[in-house]
């Protein structure tokens, strides 16, 4: 092997970019060249493929988002645009891939891999923490710790008010973040798209609380959630107990920004040396992930296909912590 490439495919995370500088510095330090492929699949299908040295990649591991730019593809999805792509990447006689991204991103190596024999070593980049196969996904602690950051302060305002608020978290099919930021964050309730919950059950424990004193309360509401968004679960809430003075807040984006936690530039930097590595052992089509703090490869396909089970000592100390 002596060219591979790097790329970040699907939603941004932080933590990328430290990722990206552990691939090209360990591509380099064990002899290889190294190059950046522009907007992920994107960039691949339309040649915007650079040579990154080591000095490309200086002063990049403390900044969120990420310099190779990202992007969900849909023309990769296809036949004709996997032709294309291929065409770019014997074109710059790349020999092995390292793709950074969740789902989609390996979904896409697996199949790229089956037409054209090109490895992919991944490194599992989303906020969401939904992989199977790591403890940890790159981004999803900073992630956590930028909705705590919030909630702390609607807390503040929830609490001077007397209030019931409905916080909205990042999490499409996933409650990774809410559970984690819920148990941090003191909420009341944590409603993810794991668990079945009904509007009886969100109003039961609302009632409760007032029961026992409380005057404000936090609900945390992962975006998946099967009864609803935040919006229309306040609204059904409203609905039955009007005496409550509910508002709603919608973190968003908020959560795919901002400078890495040390969690997830010192796992984003061990997963990007293991993926080269990986690669220069002829590995092919898994995942670097880090379970019990040890660096494991997974097939892709069982990251994609099998369910990471979520913690279920969180969601058992729920109901205990909000009496
Ligand atoms: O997969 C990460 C994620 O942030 C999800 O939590 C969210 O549903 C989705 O991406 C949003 O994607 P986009 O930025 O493309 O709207």
């Amino acid at each position: 092997m002596k060219n591979i490439a790097v790329f970040t495919s699907g939603g941004d995370a932080p933590g990328m970019n430290a990722c990206i500088r552990a691939v090209v510095r360990a591509g380099i330090y064990y002899g290889l060249n190294v190059y950046g492929i522009v907007r992920g699949y994107a960039g691949m299908i339309s040649g915007d493929i650079r040579k990154l040295e080591s000095h490309s990649v200086s002063n990049i591991i403390q900044r969120g988002g990420t310099i190779l730019k990202s992007a969900r593809c849909e023309e990769f999805k296809t036949k004709e645009g996997r032709a294309k792509a291929y065409e770019q990447i014997r074109k710059h006689e790349i020999d092995g891939l390292v793709a950074i991204g969740g789902n989609g991103t390996f979904t896409g190596a697996q199949i790229f891999y089956e037409e054209y024999g090109i490895p992919t070593v991944g490194a599992p980049g989303t906020i969401d923490n939904d992989l199977y196969g790591t403890d940890y996904t790159i981004g999803f602690d900073t992630a956590v710790n930028t909705a705590l950051d919030a909630i702390d302060k609607i807390r503040d305002t929830a609490d001077s008010h007397d209030r019931v608020f409905f916080i909205e978290v990042m999490g499409r099919d996933s409650g990774y973040i809410a559970l984690r930021s819920g148990i941090g964050g003191g909420a009341e309730l944590v409603m993810i798209p794991e668990r079945p919950n009904s509007i009886e059950r969100v109003i039961e424990t609302l009632r409760s609380g007032k029961f026992n004193s409380k005057t404000s309360s936090i609900v945390i509401v992962a975006e998946g959630e099967q009864i609803g968004n935040a919006n229309s679960v306040a609204h059904q809430v409203r609905q039955e107990l009007s005496e409550l003075d509910i508002r709603v807040t919608t973190l968003g984006h908020i959560q795919r920004g901002g400078s890495p936690t040390a969690l997830d530039r010192i796992i984003a930097s061990r997963m990007g040396v293991a993926a080269v590595e990986g690669l220069l052992e002829g590995k092919k089509n898994v995942m670097a992930g880090i379970i019990n703090n040890e660096i494991i490869y997974t097939p892709f396909i069982d990251t994609i296909t099998k369910k990471k089970p979520l913690l279920q000592d969180l969601l058992r100390m729920l109901p205990i912590l909000r009496i």
